[in-house]
């Protein structure tokens, strides 16, 4: 195995170092900070690049910090605990900024502002989690591995689906449960202070298993799959709300969703990406949002925007767009806004037969990105589109059709949804 001493020279999307081996070969070390001269030893060898891991720091940054949490390195899901929260926001706009520049964008990047975290940790609502047993596992999978690493806390995580994370643990009837059990959803309730559980299992649980699971005052309702696309539950079957989320929205909306069903991991980053939203949204006539899950985005524009004559949602997942009817029957909504089970494509291939134009249309795809869609959009989005993306390197490249396409850049916004890891959400504004 290959020893070296080097420099890093700046981090990568994915979290990575970049530093140079002494042929000038690339070499990715996880776990530094640009300007940092550390000893690593080559792990991986490949044509163009090699991977490394750190022996040992000789001069460290001065933005280095202990990571808090015991899991760091083992768990996959952090990149970004050993530095300081100021350090982590400049390296993911530089990132940012290095796509554009990587994939060949040539005019000046609008970035008009970069919207941080007012917390570092404890701001996920949701954790998701793998089970096995016996003995019992919960966790997350290790890094670069498909093995499970069993958690009793995760530090980005609210405090109390830590709490419940504990309670489970604990309790006998988990342990007896789990035997049959693969995965779990833990999901916050923000306005009443209690959670959900959704679980994926090979047999059906018995119902006096998830009752006298569910008598807690934290636990607000159980659902479960079992195969099939709809999950049973609320158990307990009175569950208020059908055993629904309650999150607040701007403009005083109150949100009803069920376990399972998308939303922000981070809700306080979510309420500014609904004001800024808003604001763009402002002089538009007719609004389509071709992913709207339960409409987190539109119906705060529904509510808001008393001129806007037409307002469409779509999604393809039935229970988003479900729970998008029930949240917007509560909030009085109704009548004044579509939502429908269809695809981004479908709904844009109807429009252009209808002839159908819309002033402000809406994306905020899966990480894959939305390049299928491009083509058809200037028959439809006659002057403003809204593109959210948790992955910048599809969006970015999708940015470059859109260009060719006949749409500028004029607005960037770099969302951190995620702190401490190399994930965070960009909005970028396009206009005709
Ligand atoms: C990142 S989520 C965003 C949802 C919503 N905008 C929000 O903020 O809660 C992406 C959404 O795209 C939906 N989706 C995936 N493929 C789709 C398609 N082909 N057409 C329409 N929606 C799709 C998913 O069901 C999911 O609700």
């Amino acid at each position: 195995m290959r020893e070296t001493i080097l420099s890093i020279e700046k981090v990568v999307f994915g979290g990575e170092g970049l530093g140079r081996l002494p042929e000038g070969k690339i070499v990715f070390v996880p776990y530094v900070i640009p300007g940092e001269k550390v000893k690593i030893t080559v792990v991986e060898e490949h044509k163009d690049y090699a991977i490394a891991q750190v022996e040992d720091v000789i001069i460290p940054s001065p933005n280095r910090v202990k990571p808090p949490c015991r899991y760091y390195t083992l768990c996959g899901g952090c990149q970004f605990q050993h530095l300081d929260y100021e350090t982590e926001l400049k390296i993911k706009e530089e990132v940012l900024r290095d796509l554009f520049i990587r994939q060949g964008y040539k005019e000046e990047i609008p970035l008009k502002s970069v919207i941080n975290s007012p917390v570092e940790y404890g701001y996920r609502n949701k954790l998701r989690l793998h089970v096995e047993s016996p003995p019992l596992k919960m966790g997350f999978v290790k890094r670069k591995t498909h093995e499970v690493l069993r958690i009793e806390e995760c530090l980005l995580g609210d405090q109390l689906l830590n709490e419940i994370l504990s309670y489970l643990y604990d309790h006998p009837l988990w342990k007896k449960l789990s035997l049959y059990i693969k995965r779990i959803r833990i999901e916050k309730s923000l306005l009443d202070e209690t959670v959900c559980l959704l679980f994926w299992s090979s047999i059906a649980p018995e119902k006096r298993d998830l009752e006298t699971l569910a008598n807690d005052f934290r636990i607000k309702s159980i659902f479960y799959y079992l195969k099939g696309a709809r999950a049973f539950g609320p158990y307990p079957d009175d569950a208020p709300h059908y055993g629904r989320r309650i999150l607040p929205a701007i403009e005083d909306l109150v949100y009803y969703i069920r376990p399972g069903v998308f939303t922000q991991s981070h809700w306080e980053i979510n309420l500014r990406i609904m004001e800024t939203i808003r604001d763009i949204a402002k002089e538009s006539d007719k609004i389509l949002d071709l992913h709207s899950g339960m409409g987190n985005f539109l119906l705060p524009l529904v509510k808001s925007l008393k001129d806007v004559r037409e307002f469409l949602g779509v999604d393809t997942d039935i229970q988003a767009i479900e729970d998008g009817l029930y949240t917007a029957s509560i909030n009085r909504l109704n009548g004044r806004l579509e939502l429908r089970r269809k695809s981004a494509l479908e709904t844009l291939h109807d429009a252009i037969k209808e002839g159908k134009k819309y002033d402000l249309v809406i994306l905020d795809p899966p990480r894959g990105g939305c390049k299928e869609l491009i083509r058809f959009l200037p028959e439809v989005a006659s002057k403003k589109i809204i593109y959210l993306s948790c992955d910048a390197p599809t969006l970015v490249r999708d940015i470059l059709f859109f260009n060719k396409a006949g749409y500028s850049l004029t607005e960037l916004y770099l969302f951190d949804m995620f702190p401490r890891t190399y994930h965070w959400e960009t909005l970028a504004l396009l206009q005709r």
